[in-house]
């Protein structure tokens, strides 16, 4: 996209980050960009609810933060946490956020928490897989405890998927899609996965929503085929601070739609959908079953029309198919 097609928001972060070393006023904003300083202004707000982080006022003028440092998660989701009660705990280099989660949700009385870590040496995905977690990426676990029926658990997952789809393209301007049961691709290779582990007792379910998240952190050469990250994608470093505000902006809200009304959450994914309309084949223990993908069910599953009719997969693994 050129200049001159690039949306105001475009041209305001792009004349933003060529001045990081200083705050920038809304008359030089305006008269640089050619644009009225109300819509400067309104522009700018809506930035800051993308998960851009901005330093100023109408005053003293604006400067943009480009922050890649997870330490600093602490600083820059305070206000988010203050609002939905997390704690955020930042850690250097972890076996996996998803273990370190557990612990402290079981070892304290909190209602909910965000680990974040720089490195995990035994990063897992879903079906058992390792998840290779080197510095760079956004590995995180939101870890919650909550009243709920475990036939919605699979719908935090396609929530969490959503949240990360939707703030990729809010900081990134890049179409990001989902991909049954909870991943994300960017240009049809995957940037993000989530994991969902739960322990159910009778009253109350343990959520932890692992996210994986490929930002600046190189990808092994063997998943080159199939995966990717933003920074090879968009061929330069996005600041990670940004995309853990959108994350949580965007999914903070969504906790509570997956328990009182999870159809708005499905919905949504559909709408993101890569699968749907496809020819999908799935690859289970004993055997694979090809066939389109129509819809998903209420509980999450994937609903596939086959030579053989309808049928509902509830967990497994999906690879895309060219129509034939
Ligand atoms: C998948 O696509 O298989 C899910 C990958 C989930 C990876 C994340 S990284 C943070 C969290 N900690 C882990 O050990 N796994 C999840």
């Amino acid at each position: 996209m050129s200049a001159h097609e690039m949306s105001p928001e475009g041209l305001i972060v792009n004349y933003l980050m060529r001045n990081t070393d200083r705050p920038v006023s809304l008359t030089e904003l305006s008269k640089a960009l050619k644009l009225p300083p109300q819509l400067i202004f309104m522009k700018l707000k809506e930035l800051m609810r993308r998960g851009f982080i901005l330093k100023g006022d109408e005053r003293v003028g604006y400067q943009l933060i480009c922050e890649d440092d997870p330490r600093l998660a602490g600083i820059y989701l305070q206000d988010i946490s203050t609002k939905y009660h997390f704690d955020i705990c930042f850690l250097e280099k972890v076996t996996s956020t998803q273990d370190i989660a557990k612990e402290l949700m079981r070892e304290q009385e909190i209602h909910s928490i965000l680990v974040i870590a720089e490195e995990q040496s035994r990063g897992r995905g879903r079906l058992d897989r390792r998840w290779i977690s080197s510095p760079g990426g956004i590995w995180m676990t939101f870890a919650l405890r909550i009243q709920l029926q475990g036939a919605k658990i699979p719908i935090f997952g396609m929530a969490g998927a959503v949240s990360v789809a939707k703030a990729i393209e809010n900081i990134t301007s890049l179409n990001a899609k989902v991909k049954w049961p909870n991943d994300v691709l960017v240009n049809g290779k995957k940037v993000c996965g989530i994991l969902i582990e739960a322990s159910l007792s009778d009253a109350e379910a343990l959520i932890c929503m692992g996210i994986g998240l490929n930002v600046n952190n190189d990808i092994p050469k063997d998943l080159v085929p199939s995966a990717t990250s933003l920074k090879a994608i968009l061929k330069k470093p996005v600041p990670r601070l940004w995309l853990l505000r959108a994350i949580l902006l965007q999914l903070c809200p969504r906790i509570p739609i997956v328990i009182e009304d999870p159809s708005n959450i499905l919905d949504e994914w559909r709408k993101l959908s890569s699968t749907l309309r496809k020819r999908v084949k799935v690859v289970l223990h004993e055997r694979t079953i090809i066939g389109k993908a129509v819809d998903i069910a209420n509980d999450g599953s994937l609903i596939l029309l086959t030579s053989e009719g309808l049928k509902k997969i509830a967990v497994g693994d999906i690879v895309h198919l060219r129509d034939t």
